[in-house]
């Protein structure tokens, strides 16, 4: 019978037959995919497996030190951490169109992850978490046949460009699986059960130019609406939570005196596959809960609203 463990020893020996002695190495996210994919190849091949974080300073609260504290620190996998959140925000700054901050973002992806590469100097293998849906249809976010509502951020290509070979464990599995082989490879729940976070990160969750300040207020909108969906038990029951932060200031009054500070929204949504998605029908007193505590404990945000269109018409992101 088919078993996880049964499924690690297999592709464990799948992966040492295609590697040898050779050099892999594998771009890390902080997603599950590049997560399982790369302690499933360390767990084959040892340090022949290098990993290169590139932090493009568009990530949620704590993000970056968890990836590196997680594989570097406890997994003892040899990690390439680069910040390039300066080169990122600079490339990015007074952008405001989403599709060319997607472009931009995807770019520098590529750009940043060859220079690293280059770096180590030669790996003939290139890892990838590409999962059994990316396999059997190009994976478009939003689109119909024709249409393209969002470029995915791209870093098809680079395997060929980059004269590399694949080495995709996951290629047969769908997202549950996954899930399911990082919990048998011991990776912890809170980067396994992870929502679905979007290559552009934060930076299509405040509509207009965005900058480190910007950045720094979602943040701490974020990190309270998280905490508070942790703690109330409901993280694994919606799809997709987060804060988006609205270009938008509005006027308040706090204690005796006026403010005129940003608003923000808040969206949260079931859904099995991204295509469509419903609503999370929140009860009343924990948004207002949240609202409380993130004009309260946020300085700069006044007003919080929260985002009940369902998909379609709207799309999950808010660009
Ligand atoms: P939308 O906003 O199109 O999102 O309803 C559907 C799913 O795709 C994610 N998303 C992206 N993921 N690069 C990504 O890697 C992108 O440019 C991108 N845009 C949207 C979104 O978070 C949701 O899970």
């Amino acid at each position: 019978t088919w078993t996880m463990a049964g499924f690690r020893e297999l592709e464990i020996e799948r992966i040492r037959k295609q590697v040898g002695e050779g050099r892999v190495i594998c771009g890390l996210s902080g997603g599950v995919d590049s997560s399982v994919a790369a302690k499933l190849i360390h767990d084959a091949i040892g340090d022949q497996l290098t990993c290169i974080f590139v932090d493009p300073g568009i990530l949620r609260a704590g993000e970056a030190d968890e990836v590196v504290k997680t594989f570097r620190g406890r997994f003892n996998i040899r990690l390439v951490h680069r910040d390039a959140s300066d080169l990122f925000l600079s490339s990015l700054a007074g952008i405001t169109d989403p599709e060319t901050k997607r472009k931009t973002i995807g770019r520098l992806f590529v750009e940043v992850f060859e220079e690293e590469a280059a770096k180590l100097g030669g790996a003939q293998f290139l890892a990838q978490g590409t999962l059994y849906p990316d396999v059997i249809e190009s994976v478009s976010f939003t689109g119909g046949p024709s249409v393209t509502i969002k470029s995915h951020h791209n870093v098809g290509g680079l395997p060929e460009r980059m004269n590399m070979q694949l080495v995709e464990p996951l290629r047969e599995l769908f997202k549950d699986e996954v899930r399911a082989l990082g919990r048998e490879l011991g990776i912890p729940e809170a980067i396994v059960g992870r929502h679905p976070f979007p290559g552009p990160g934060l930076a299509i969750r405040i509509p207009g130019a965005i900058d480190r300040e910007k950045l720094d207020l979602l943040r701490k909108v974020d990190a309270i609406y998280l905490e508070e969906i942790r703690n109330a038990g409901l993280y694994d029951a919606i799809w997709q939570a987060f804060a988006v932060l609205l270009p938008v200031r509005t006027v308040g009054v706090m204690g005796d005196g006026r403010t005129y500070d940003q608003a923000c929204a808040l969206r949260a949504v079931t859904s099995t596959d991204g295509m469509t998605a419903e609503v999370y029908p929140f009860d009343f007193g924990f948004l207002n809960r949240v609202a409380g505590r993130i004009v309260n404990e946020v300085r700069g945000i006044n007003r919080v609203t929260y985002d009940i269109t369902s998909k379609p018409p709207g799309t999950i992101e808010w660009e």
